[in-house]
């Protein structure tokens, strides 16, 4: 067990983390706080030789990790026993911070990024909700973990929290379920499907890239923006002959053409012509 001296303390900053819950988040939390030079605690729900419950972990930490899933956050604050000084943090977009009502502080500490595998937190966006006493420690924290902090508004109601959430969710994951359409779309095709992601995901990152140096609208690129009902028309009957649901390509193309009209990309008969197509009239 880590023995905790009082000169580990720097003003600001707490003596150590206990991170409850050894899940994606916390196995790139961890190590990040450790290169910064932070004690680390871990607590486990099953501890097992030499790991520490979540309990102990949490009674030796000035700051205590949620890391657990956000349905669980609130159980989880609520059967820790809490003592005066503390800060309990999660890294959930979507929990509003009432969640850990039962520690005597709380904060946000929202990593903008997906954890799927080795992905360090490096280079993300951090969201961070936290009072005044300690959102500068946060701060601090955040750029020490080479994270770019983005403040959130404190407190932050529960529908600003769940359409920030969605809107992370969307920006990652949901371009996710865009390429595994376009993979159906491939392998319809006859192509191999094992080439699709390959070939594909350079299409994604070079619309990212586009969109970042010109933005969405200035980005915009395809049979849509360049007013070619006669293409999408045949993508359309691509679809229905496959046996493909037509439904999130029409959703998406409707989307495409506000950016395309948004950017004066389309005259008035150009757009009618497309809207037309997509809402399949
Ligand atoms: N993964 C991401 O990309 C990502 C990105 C940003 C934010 N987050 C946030 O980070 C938090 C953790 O997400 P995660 O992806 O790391 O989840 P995860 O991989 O499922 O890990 C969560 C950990 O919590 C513990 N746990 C599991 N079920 C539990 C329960 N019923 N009660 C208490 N503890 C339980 C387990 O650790 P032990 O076995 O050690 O107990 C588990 O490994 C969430 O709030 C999430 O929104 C995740």
């Amino acid at each position: 067990m880590e023995r905790l001296t009082p000169e580990a303390a720097r003003p600001g900053r707490p003596v150590a983390h206990a991170v409850i819950g050894y899940g994606r988040l916390a196995r790139a939390l961890v190590p990040a706080l450790q290169a910064a030079g932070e004690r680390v605690l871990i607590g486990r729900r099953s501890a097992r030789g030499g790991e520490l419950t979540a309990a102990d972990a949490a009674a030796q930490a000035d700051w205590v990790w949620l890391t657990v899933p956000d349905d669980h956050i609130a159980a989880t604050a609520a059967a820790l026993p809490w003592r005066v000084g503390q800060l309990a943090l999660h890294c959930s977009g979507a929990t509003p911070l009432a969640a850990l009502a039962p520690a005597p502080a709380a904060a946000g500490f929202h990593p903008l990024k997906l954890l799927a595998g080795d992905a360090g937190l490096a280079g993300a966006h951090v969201g961070i909700e936290a009072g005044d006493a300690h959102r500068p420690a946060l701060l601090a924290l955040a750029r020490a973990l080479g994270l770019v902090p983005l403040p959130l508004p404190s407190p932050m109601g529960a529908g600003a929290r769940a359409a920030y959430h969605a809107a992370a969710n969307l920006a990652a994951s949901g371009v996710l379920a865009v390429l595994a359409e376009a993979q159906a779309l491939w392998t319809a095709a006859g192509l191999d499907s094992a080439e699709a992601l390959p070939a594909l995901a350079p299409l994604t990152r070079g619309a990212l890239d586009a969109a970042l140096a010109r933005g969405l609208a200035g980005a915009v690129s395809g049979p849509i923006a360049r007013g070619d009902a006669g293409v999408l028309a045949r993508h359309l009957e691509a679809l229905a002959v496959a046996g493909l649901d037509a439904g999130l390509l029409r959703e998406l193309g409707l989307r495409q053409l506000a950016l395309a009209t948004a950017a004066g990309r389309l005259d008035v008969a150009q757009a009618t012509a497309l809207r037309a197509l997509l809402q399949g009239r």
